[in-house]
């Protein structure tokens, strides 16, 4: 079976600790879109791992890992998580790691554009500053620079040449900012070509001909799908398709491959950067809830913002993901909580939104409606069986199920990797 994860809500959501879970029963697991703006942590034991271009199955020993080509690839941060990875012990080969040829790659000048262009906006999007917005420009532009490119120094050459002229122009006469070498960018991008080349593969005929030969593939989406380039709170998203269509533009494999989505929610909600979030805590449980669910970004340490489950957003995820399943993740951040609230819809200039609004000034101002739960007031901790949970905590579950309209099956109740109870 083919499963695509994705994220419904702003990204954050486990995505990670559910995909190194999944990874064990699958034989393959491809990354389709953003880059190292992603930051997927996994638990083992006392031991931390974050990922942020590789895919979150590369501790499993015998497993494959592919970066599809919507995925754009900054190879020195690849070629160091790489390295640090290796330092911990961890394999990493042409044997169990892929790299498409078409991936676009982020360049010096995409990383320091973002910075720029963030700098001078008066509406900040807050994004993680790694070049991700402006090298999926330039692919859309068609004057992006691609993984097989690196292993082509004609072509780099010709191809890096063309947007120096227009990229040392524009920073210049916009930006006042000095050149760009050619020379410089030239040599390192080779150096990273000659490094990562034996990673390089078409993966388009190798993901499909895995599912020829009846593998089976995990798709790890990162971010949500609120920072989704079309359906999410534009413009204050990533510039990727982070929905469960990405994995098709991002990999090569087509819909009809996709056997099973399953969605992965916080059992609250946090979002990095700015953007309308209807839900956001105004009170003392921001400080709370974002110590307790350690909510800092896993990419740029960033402190999240937080607030209640919106069941709103989530629903909207849930149709534009055609979800099977949910994942429910850190549901023992709430351990302590006397009571706790799902927003159901929202309130703006005396009428109710019931359905996630187009409409970025409703968005923006809207109030939310609550409806509110008892708490379970104890710890989670150790819980393994659903029938075990506390039953406020299988009530508040309970209530997900019948305003989502699908069923939960996996709930996250702490960081580590046997932290997690299977329905
Ligand atoms: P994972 O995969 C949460 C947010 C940034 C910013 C916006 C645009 O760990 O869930 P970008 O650098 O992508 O242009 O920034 O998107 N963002 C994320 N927020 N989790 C992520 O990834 C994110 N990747 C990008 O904070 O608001
Ligand atoms: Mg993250």
């Amino acid at each position: 079976m083919n499963i695509a994860v994705v994220g419904a809500q702003w990204g954050d959501e486990g995505k990670g600790k559910l995909i190194d879970i999944l990874s064990k029963d699958t034989d393959l697991t491809v990354r389709y879109q953003g880059g190292n703006n992603a930051g997927h942590t996994v638990v083992v034991g006392d031991q931390e791992y974050v990922f942020h271009l590789l895919p979150s199955a590369i501790l499993h020993k015998s497993k494959v890992c592919v970066i599809g080509n919507g995925v754009v690839v900054d190879p020195k941060a690849l070629l160091g998580e790489i390295e640090d990875l290796q330092k911990r012990g961890l394999k990493i080969t042409p044997n169990n790691l892929k790299i498409s040829g078409l991936c676009h790659i982020v360049l010096p000048y995409h990383r320091i554009l973002d910075g720029l262009r963030e700098s001078k906006r008066k509406n900040k999007i807050g994004t993680t500053g790694r070049g991700i917005g402006p090298c999926y420009a330039d692919k859309v532009a068609r004057c992006g620079i691609r993984m097989i490119d690196l292993l082509n120094p004609r072509l780099l050459k010709s191809k890096l040449e063309d947007n120096l002229t227009e990229k040392n122009e524009i920073f210049e006469k916009v930006y006042g900012k000095k050149n760009f070498s050619f020379g410089d960018i030239y040599n390192e991008y080779l150096n990273y070509g000659k490094k990562l080349g034996p990673y390089v593969a078409d993966t388009v005929i190798y993901l499909n001909a895995a599912i020829d030969k009846k593998k089976s593939i995990l798709f790890e989406g990162a971010q949500g799908t609120f920072l989704d380039i079309d359906f999410g709170t534009y413009p204050f998203v990533t510039s990727s398709n982070s929905i469960v269509g990405g994995a098709c533009s991002g990999t090569g494999v087509p819909p009809t491959k996709i056997d099973k989505v399953i969605a992965c929610v916080k059992a609250y909600t946090t979002r990095v950067g700015e953007g309308p979030f209807p839900t956001e805590f105004s009170t003392g449980l921001k400080e709370d809830i974002r110590t307790r669910g350690n909510e800092y970004g896993a990419t740029t340490g960033r402190p999240r913002r937080c607030g209640w489950f919106d069941s709103i957003l989530v629903r909207y995820s849930l149709i534009i993901n055609g979800v099977s399943e949910l994942a429910i993740m850190k549901l023992d951040v709430l351990d302590h909580l006397p009571a706790i609230k799902i927003c159901t819809a929202y309130r703006y200039k005396g009428k109710i939104y019931k359905q996630f609004p187009m409409d970025f000034e409703v968005l923006s101002k809207a109030q939310p409606i609550y409806e509110e739960l008892p708490g379970w007031n104890t710890s989670l901790r150790g819980i393994r069986q659903y029938a075990k949970l506390p039953s406020n905590a299988r009530r508040y579950i309970e209530r997900f199920e019948e305003l989502l309209k699908v069923r939960v099956k996996y709930i996250s109740i702490g960081t580590k990797r046997d932290e997690i109870i299977v329905r």
